[in-house]
């Protein structure tokens, strides 16, 4: 009795064998279609974040293009340095200079594209008059005035940089550090302007000298 009741029982529970089982395949379809549209949605609305920062792809060289370079920054406030001290009503802002101002030009000139800023800081700070060559022509009708009262150190680099890269010029940077020190050195000066001559015999310091 006791045994048909078992052997009725083992044939109504079958055990369950390996494989048998049926995944919902439709159901995995349906899944992956769906976040397969939703990944695409996400990436069409960029994730809600501007298109113009997240839209397109930028290489690293893109961006580099797209950002102002050190240089950029530092002639942008020579040029506001360059408005701020007249420096444009006399050398004009094509860096041309003046006929009426008896100004000589900027662009292409030998003193400005120097290899070393000693004689321009000068320049800059006490101003200059008498008989000068500039890139092989003669002028010296005019006086320009001292503008170190006017121009801070860094300022004063930054209009030299500035004036060194405009124009088609080319020429290294003029730092702040320069600027202080020389307008230290020459403190005792007064306010009395350089002569060309005076200038040139003072040496230029090597690329790289404070
Ligand atoms: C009032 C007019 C005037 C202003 C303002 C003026 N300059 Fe000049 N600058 C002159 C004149 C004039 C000379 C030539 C002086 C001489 O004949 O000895 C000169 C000479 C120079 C020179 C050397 C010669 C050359 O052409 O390369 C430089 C560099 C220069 N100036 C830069 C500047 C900068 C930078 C500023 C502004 C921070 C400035 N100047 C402001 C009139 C001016």
């Amino acid at each position: 009795m006791s045994a048909e009741c078992c052997s009725n029982h083992n044939s109504d529970h079958p055990k369950p064998k390996a494989g048998a089982a049926t995944f919902p395949m439709v159901l995995v379809m349906i899944l992956a279609l769906v976040s397969y549209y939703g990944c695409t949605k996400v990436d069409q609305l960029n994730g809600g974040f501007s298109a113009k920062v997240f839209g397109p792809y930028l290489g690293e060289d893109e961006l580099m293009a797209m950002s102002p370079s050190a240089m950029d920054l530092l002639k942008e406030k020579g040029k506001s340095a360059y408005a701020k001290a007249g420096c444009v009503a006399c050398h004009q802002a094509n860096g041309l200079g003046s006929d009426a101002q008896n100004a000589p030009p900027l662009a292409a000139s030998d003193w400005v594209m120097a290899s070393e800023s000693d004689r321009l800081i000068r320049i800059v700070l006490h101003g200059i008059s008498g008989p000068i060559q500039v890139s092989g022509k003669e002028y010296g009708k005019g006086v320009m005035p001292p503008l170190g009262a006017v121009l801070n150190d860094e300022e004063v680099a930054a209009v030299l940089t500035y004036i060194r890269n405009e124009w088609g010029n080319a020429a290294s940077e003029v730092k702040t550090e320069k600027a202080a020190a020389i307008r230290a050195a020459t403190a005792t000066r007064g306010g009395a302007p350089w002569s060309a001559s005076e200038l040139l015999a003072i040496p230029l310091s090597k690329p790289g000298d404070k």
